[in-house]
């Protein structure tokens, strides 16, 4: 309608709709994107079941390829779906500084199976996010080598089967020297509302994993989880268990757990017996904090009862109300006091002690004093006496002489 208002006021002249045409087409052909994907802000959205692969980065042009989401994916993620000129993005100088570069896998609802290979990420080392959702997954060895390094790994609602390797040559950590900026460093692994075959992860699935921060097993349907699951994942901070079906903890499950800060056991049942619930006297010397409903699935008595109070209740001794000494009368006295105590007590015997004496001499020297008074002489031979003896004790001073 426009363009014929315009036709008429211009009078016939080609160069307006030559114009207006650019106009209309000129952000297509500048803001390009491969066939099967439609840029959304910034962000590629790709149907998996329209894109032609490979897909080639010289195909995304303003934005680069920075943010890529795939979704419909319905078949086995294997190598060539990517090529091999996404190594070269130019990611320090073009990319956004308010994203990370990441890669989403969303399947399409009711898709069978969707394993992912080894080499389906070759040639995406410079994308540090990476989420997957809705996929009944099968991840095999190193399936996520491309990467290298990753800030952060999301898999979230669907079944998953893990090979044991299947975090090998991949890093889930704070990348220390990222192309581009990442907003927010979390080295953070999640796995949530994803039930896994066997409802038991892999002992070793872990293992690799030396520089994860934070690490979410969530709603994954474990029955029980391997004691050295965690040995190797030092560097831990976050941990989030809840929303699983196992009912006791292994008791080494926490051991090397030195930076750990928080533990989320939210909609837990757990058996509760004072061995079972180790976990909260490990946490109360490791002043880890735990966040989340622990419940009593057993005994009876105790269901649907807080764990943690069913162990500070049946599991731990009174404690100490007087640690540095001994209670006496139903007051704590120190071994100062107490020591002190005594002394004052043998003190004041002795005193009394002395005062007896003194009365008793006293009286005999008045006993004495009233019998000189009475007897006359009598009294006076033994003073004689003794003053007789006296030169005798002196006898020392006679000796004395003979040393001259
Ligand atoms: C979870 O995945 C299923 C199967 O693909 C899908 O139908 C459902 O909508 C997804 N739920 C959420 C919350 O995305």
């Amino acid at each position: 309608m426009s363009v014929k208002t315009k036709w008429r006021l211009n009078g016939g002249d080609m160069r307006a709709q030559v114009v207006i045409c650019l106009v209309l087409f000129v952000p297509e052909v500048f803001l390009a994107a491969p066939d099967g994907c439609t840029n959304n802000r910034g962000m590629y959205e790709c149907d998996y079941l329209t894109v032609n692969p490979p897909l080639s980065s010289s195909d995304f042009t303003d934005p680069p390829a920075q943010r890529i989401r795939i979704y419909n994916v319905n078949a086995d993620l294997t190598s060539g779906y990517f090529e091999s000129d996404f190594d070269n993005l130019d990611t320090s100088s073009t990319f956004d500084p308010n994203f990370a570069a990441t890669l989403e896998i969303k399947c399409k609802s009711g898709a069978g199976a969707v394993s992912v290979a080894k080499d389906f990420f070759s040639y995406m080392s410079y994308v540090y996010e990476v989420k997957i959702i809705n996929c009944k997954l099968a991840i095999q060895d190193s399936a996520f080598s491309g990467f290298k390094v990753l800030n952060q790994l999301v898999i979230e609602n669907g079944t998953t089967t893990f090979d044991e390797k299947a975090f090998d040559g991949v890093q889930v950590q704070k990348p220390t020297s990222a192309g581009h900026k990442i907003p927010v460093m979390s080295g953070s692994l999640v796995i949530r509302d994803s039930t896994t075959t066997g409802n038991i992860l892999p002992a070793g699935l872990l293992t690799s994993q030396t520089g994860l921060v934070s690490l979410t097993l969530e709603g994954m349907d474990l029955s029980s989880l391997d004691d050295s699951l965690l040995t190797k994942n030092t560097a831990l901070r976050f941990l989030s268990l809840g929303h699983n079906a196992f009912t006791e903890l292994p008791t080494g499950l926490l051991d090397n757990q030195n930076s750990l800060a928080e533990l989320h056991l939210y909609n837990t049942r757990l058996e509760c017996t004072c061995e079972k619930l180790w976990l909260y006297k490990h946490l109360d010397t490791t002043r880890t904090k735990v966040f989340g409903d622990v419940i009593c699935s057993s005994p009876t008595d105790w269901t649907e009862k807080k764990a943690a109070v069913f162990y500070y209740s049946e599991c731990v001794e009174a404690p100490a109300v007087c640690g540095n000494g001994m209670i006496l009368l139903g007051a704590c006295v120190t071994w100062l006091e107490l020591g002190l105590s005594i002394m004052c007590i043998v003190a004041f015997i002795l005193s009394i002690v002395v005062l007896v004496l003194t009365i008793v001499t006293k009286k005999e020297a008045e006993e004495g004093a009233e019998g000189k008074r009475r007897g006359g002489r009598k009294p006076t031979q033994p003073r004689q006496s003794g003053a007789q003896a006296l030169p005798k004790k002196s006898g020392p001073t006679k000796a004395k002489g003979a040393w001259n």
